[in-house]
């Protein structure tokens, strides 16, 4: 029986369908509605043997969905609806009495905070994966010299290691995101909120909850139903995660380019060209660093939907899924790209080593120098550009200048010019914490695997 006399347009019954993608809510569901049976049995609002029957046939439909043998109608509007009518024609009666005490809204609130754990945890996992990665390639390159950049202009050296570390603790710190979304998953369960208002039944939310792995219930059945928070605090961390591997990709696809030479990427993570037969271009890094505004993308437009909503359930919010499900597989492939890419591009030390050679950038150490016998900074960063101009004038390096020309900019820069230009001098130079000798680079190493070893 229905409400309507008259059949659905066809055009809307396919705009209002969600089962095309909200499939992937199939285990949770299951999940939640078996726990939410076996809680009106033990409160006495269905009998044991309903509960029994409708457990069995979850069962089967759980098998049926992984064989691929579940057969959907065109009437399924969503996986909720379809996952019912299946129980029901299985278990019949008992079936029928499954969504007792609940409403889809109450429903899919919860499948989706589950569906957001699994997916928060999955992410926390493969950053972690990145994240050793990137530690073990630091350690193979500890003492690799290379320019390090501002504006992409050489500006002071820094070692390999130090950079990859620059990696590692911008995915860390993806890493720390992911797991407290995974954390928040579990505060708060929304199922037992019904459609909006609490449901006519007595029902023991504490036990559902408990068995779905939440601390605790929602307070507000009108906020339970209306919330997506955890929504987009999942797709706010895919967005920032997918924004740092974006920034790791392009780095790689700058460094494979023929005038740095400074990595090669494996042929495994390249392609060739349809015309040019001598090419080996860095496409999976290329999409490493488009695939972020996708992910970006998704979290705004969630953002829309969510924006002036009124509380509490409107279909609005059925459009939260696809952006979830997308940036989630964006993402979780991204993540292992990056790792796999990062484990097999090898790294060219001579070139670097070459690049970091130009003595010019040198030149904040001169500087400093000047600083240490007592000059002021602005003064020093004057006598030294003056200095840079020179070189730069006459095609020379820094040390190609001579002494006399050297005593001209500052006098005190004649001790200890040839030490300060020497190469290594400007890394092992940076002793602050933090900073690129590698004293500091060993302790920021240890730094890293504690905090990986550690809960994040
Ligand atoms: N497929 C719907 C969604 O994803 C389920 C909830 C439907 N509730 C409703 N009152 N129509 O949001």
């Amino acid at each position: 029986m229905s409400r309507f006399r008259d059949p659905q347009d066809p055009l809307f019954a396919a705009m209002n369908s969600s089962i095309g993608f909200d499939w992937r809510l199939a285990p949770y569901d299951i999940a939640l509605s078996r726990a939410h049976v076996r809680m009106l049995a033990a409160k006495g609002i269905i009998a044991s043997e309903d509960q029994q029957a409708i457990d069995a046939a979850l069962t089967v439909v759980e098998e049926e969905l992984e064989a691929g043998s579940f057969e959907f109608l065109d009437t399924d509007e969503d996986i909720h609806m379809a996952i019912e009518r299946r129980v029901t024609a299985i278990a019949g009666d008992a079936g029928a009495r499954m969504h007792t005490a609940r409403s889809r809204n109450d429903q899919v609130a919860t499948g989706l905070a589950l569906w957001v754990r699994a997916h928060a945890t999955a992410a926390e996992k493969a950053s972690e994966s990145l994240c050793a990665a990137l530690l073990a390639t630091a350690e193979r390159h500890i003492d690799w010299a290379m320019p390090g950049y501002t504006h992409l202009q050489r500006a002071q050296p820094v070692y390999l290691s130090h950079h990859l570390l620059a990696w590692f603790w911008m995915i860390n710190r993806d890493r720390r995101r992911f797991s407290r979304v995974a954390a928040d998953s579990r505060l708060a369960m929304p199922l037992g909120a019904g459609a909006l208002a609490g449901v006519n039944f007595d029902t023991d939310r504490r036990m559902v909850a408990a068995e779905l792995g939440f601390d605790a219930v929602a307070p507000n059945s009108i906020d339970a139903v209306a919330d997506r928070d955890l929504a987009l605090d999942l797709l706010a961390a895919y967005a920032t995660c997918s924004t740092h591997l974006s920034r790791i990709g392009s780095e790689l696809v700058i460094w494979s380019g023929q005038e740095f030479g400074f990595t090669t990427m494996s042929d495994a993570w390249s392609s060739g060209s349809s015309i040019m037969p001598q090419k080996k271009n860095p496409d999976a890094a290329e999409l490493l660093r488009a695939k972020a505004p996708r992910t970006v993308a998704h979290l705004s437009a969630l953002h829309g939907v969510l924006h002036a909503l009124p509380l509490t359930y409107n279909k609005d919010l059925q459009e939260d899924k696809e952006h979830l499900f997308d940036a989630a597989e964006t993402v979780e492939q991204s993540l292992a790209a990056a790792q796999a890419m990062i484990e097999t591009t090898t790294f060219n030390r001579e070139r670097m080593a070459e690049a970091a050679g130009d003595d010019l950038v040198a030149a904040t150490d001169l500087a400093d120098m000047l600083v240490g016998q007592g000059v002021p900074f602005r003064d020093a960063h004057g006598a030294i550009a003056a200095l840079v101009r020179l070189a730069v004038d006459s095609n020379r390096t820094l040390a190609e200048l001579s002494t006399d020309e050297v005593a001209n900019a500052s006098p005190l820069l004649v001790e200890g010019y040839a030490a300060a230009i020497a190469p290594g001098s400007a890394l092992e130079s940076k002793q602050s914490e933090g900073g690129t000798s590698l004293g500091r680079v060993r302790e920021q190493l240890g730094a890293a695997h504690a905090a990986l070893a550690a809960k994040p």
